[in-house]
C-alpha cells in the first residue's frame, strides 16, 4: 500500500470520535501510546463491553477452543490506588535479589496511573497457548480503545502480585484461570508523544528457482 494511504494525519494527533474523528487500524496502531495519567470520570459499561468484545476477535488456534480467557474487570480509581500500593510493596518484598526491580522504589511511580478501570485477561491453566491468546487479546484491546478516545497502559508491574491465589480470589479471578495480561483503561490525562519504532529491518526471502 501507498505510504500516502497509510496515514493522512500526523500519528500522533489527538483524535476525539465524538467529534467524528475517526481513526482507522492504521492510523490506531501509530498513534496509540501507553497513558500514564488519566480523568478521574469512569468509562461507561457500554464502551467496555464493546471494546472487550472487539478485543476476543483476536484470531485463536482450533486447539485452544472457544474461552481460552476469562476477563475480569476492576473498577473505581481509589480502589485501584489502593490495589496498586499493595502490588507495588509486594513485588518490593520479592524481587529478585540479583536483579532488583528499580521501579519498586521510583519516586512517582504508580502501578496503575490513577486509571478508573483495569482489564485482566486471566488464561485457562492447562492450555499452552492460553496466554497468547490472552496477549493477542489484549492487544485488540489497547488498540480499540485507543481507537474510541480512551487511553491505556499495559501493566506488568501488577504481575508479582497478581500470581498470588488470595489475590486472585480476591479479585474475582475464576477458578481454573490466572492473570496473563493486565490492562488499564481510561480518559488521557495527558498526550505523550512516546517514541514511535522507526521502520524495522526486513529480511526478503531469496526467490524460489522452483
Ligand atoms: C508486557 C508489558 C508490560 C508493561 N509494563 C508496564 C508497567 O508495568 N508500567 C508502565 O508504565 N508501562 C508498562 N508497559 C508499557 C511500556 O513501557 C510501553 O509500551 C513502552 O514504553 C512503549 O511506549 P508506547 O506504549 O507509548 O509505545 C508495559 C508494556 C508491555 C507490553
Amino acid at each position: 500500500m501507498a505510504p500516502n494511504l497509510l496515514l493522512k494525519r500526523t500519528p500522533h494527533t489527538r483524535h476525539d470520535p465524538r467529534a467524528g474523528n475517526i481513526v482507522d487500524a492504521i492510523e490506531a496502531m501509530h498513534g496509540r501510546r501507553s497513558i500514564r495519567a488519566y480523568e478521574s470520570r469512569q468509562v461507561p459499561r457500554k464502551l467496555l463491553d464493546d471494546l472487550l468484545w472487539a478485543a476476543v476477535q483476536a484470531p485463536i488456534p482450533p486447539a485452544s477452543g472457544n474461552e481460552p480467557w476469562a476477563i475480569v474487570i476492576v473498577q473505581g480509581r481509589e480502589r485501584l490506588e489502593e490495589y496498586g500500593a499493595r502490588a507495588r510493596q509486594y513485588a518490593f518484598e520479592h524481587q529478585p535479589v540479583d536483579r532488583p526491580w528499580e521501579w519498586t522504589t521510583r519516586p512517582g511511580f504508580k502501578v496503575f496511573w490513577g486509571a478508573p478501570s483495569l482489564v485482566l485477561f486471566c488464561a485457562r491453566i492447562g492450555n499452552p497457548e492460553a496466554p497468547l491468546d490472552c496477549v493477542r487479546a489484549g492487544q485488540n484491546l489497547v488498540l480499540a480503545a485507543h481507537a474510541r478516545g480512551l487511553g491505556s497502559c499495559w501493566v506488568g508491574a501488577p504481575m508479582p502480585w497478581l500470581s498470588e491465589p488470595m489475590i486472585q480470589r480476591e479479585l474475582g479471578v475464576p477458578e481454573g484461570f490466572v492473570p496473563a495480561a493486565a490492562i488499564t483503561l481510561g480518559y488521557a490525562a495527558e498526550q505523550p508523544s512516546g517514541n514511535p519504532k522507526p521502520r524495522p529491518s526486513v529480511y526478503w526471502a531469496p526467490s524460489s528457482n522452483a
